[in-house]
């Protein structure tokens, strides 16, 4: 009963609530590249999710200890694990979502675009085996370099004739996260209150936080502005330095991930007030691909909310011009890597 109070105060309050076991729905999802820095946190939060009934976990190795270990938490959903290349088609079998997190993580002195030629194959061929077996499912792609991947996936998906704009999303989640997160702390204000949308991409100068859009409305001086938006920008090398050699952002990234995975399972199973940053198919700019806020419906995206992009101030619109070679580059460096092979 207590449990049952504390989850509808949560429904009330809308917000999220892994903590609390409530079978409700009954949702595949499937993570690739599960014995992972992300995969296996995010593994482990997506077993708290009530909305999911069996969780594929896969990757090329160490995936059965990761299964074993997970399966013994008396949480709803079942665990399967598969490996390697022979296992890949069954572990996407009826799937509704497909989180990919498969690849190589940064060193320090990297930027993301230099994790392109190993990362480039991995989501290439992971998106190709997504097309062959759940043509339908929701995608979501961690593995970075994000602004290119995202693009290749769309190739792929293309090439296969199962391309739904709709359903293809590069996650850029923890930008927002870290945007609440650093907002709050600077302001003084409630974090559960705190929402700032960011736009662009997900790698520097092309993560751009509109702070004048934060909610609550919060007035920022000219150096916080550029204080926060520099350390938004900046958050993925700040964590990359502090592990020293020893990989990327993961635990915040599995939390991110985790809560875009619940708004897509929550949109999926109907529920209409479902909105997240994602970088997506878009036509907001003249760019093929952009992180906005978007409604989320059963079928994907079912909205822009290109209000975000109106009345920026001068600083974020000089920010939206400067971001745009850097992130066009990017979408042509991907779509060219599945084209040449053609
Ligand atoms: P990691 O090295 O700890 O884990 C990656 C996993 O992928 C490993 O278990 C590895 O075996 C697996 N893998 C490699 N090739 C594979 C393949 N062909 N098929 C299936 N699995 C395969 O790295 P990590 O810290 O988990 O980071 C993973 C990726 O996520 C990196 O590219 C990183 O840059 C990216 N990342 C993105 C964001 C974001 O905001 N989008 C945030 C953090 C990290
Ligand atoms: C992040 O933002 O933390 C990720 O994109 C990982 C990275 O390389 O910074």
């Amino acid at each position: 009963a207590l449990r049952q109070s504390f989850a509808l105060k949560a429904q009330k309050e809308n917000k999220r609530s892994w903590n609390y076991i409530q079978p409700q729905a009954s949702y595949k999802v499937s993570i690739l590249g599960a014995a992972g820095g992300i995969g296996q946190p995010l593994a482990l939060l997506v077993k708290m999710s009530p909305l999911v009934s069996a969780l594929n976990l896969y990757d090329i190795a160490n995936v059965k200890g990761v299964a074993a270990d997970l399966s013994h938490c008396n949480t709803p959903s079942q665990v399967f694990d598969f490996t390697g290349a022979s296992e890949l088609a069954n572990s996407l079998k009826d799937v509704n979502v497909v989180v990919i997190p498969a690849g190589v993580p940064r060193k320090p002195g990297m930027t993301r675009d230099d994790l392109f030629n190993i990362n480039a194959s991995i989501v290439r061929t992971l998106v190709e085996a997504v097309a062959d077996n759940c043509p339908d499912a929701f995608i979501h792609i961690i593995s970075n370099p994000v602004n290119s991947t995202v693009p290749i996936a769309a190739e792929v998906l293309k090439k296969k004739g199962v391309y739904d704009p709709k359903k293809l999303f590069g996650i850029t989640t923890l930008d927002v996260v870290r945007a609440n997160t650093f907002v709050a702390q600077k302001k003084n204000l409630r974090l559960i209150d705190v929402d700032v949308p960011v736009i662009g991409g997900h790698a520097g100068i092309t993560i751009l936080p509109l702070l004048s859009k934060t909610k609550p409305s919060t007035a920022f001086t000219d150096e916080e502005v550029q204080e926060l938006t520099a350390r938004i920008q900046n958050g993925g090398t700040e964590v990359v330095e502090a592990k020293a050699g020893a990989g990327s952002a993961t635990l915040s990234m599995a939390y991110a991930a985790a809560r875009f995975l619940e708004s897509s399972l929550r949109a999926l199973d109907g529920d209409s007030d479902v909105y997240e940053c994602a970088y997506v198919q878009s036509d907001l700019t003249d760019l093929p691909f952009f992180a906005s806020r978007v409604k989320l419906g059963r079928n994907g995206v079912e909205a822009f909310i290109s209000s975000d992009l109106q009345g920026l101030t001068e600083y974020e619109q000089k920010a939206l011009e400067a971001l745009k070679p850097e992130l066009e580059a990017s979408i042509e460096k991907g779509i060219g890597f599945v084209q040449k092979e053609a």
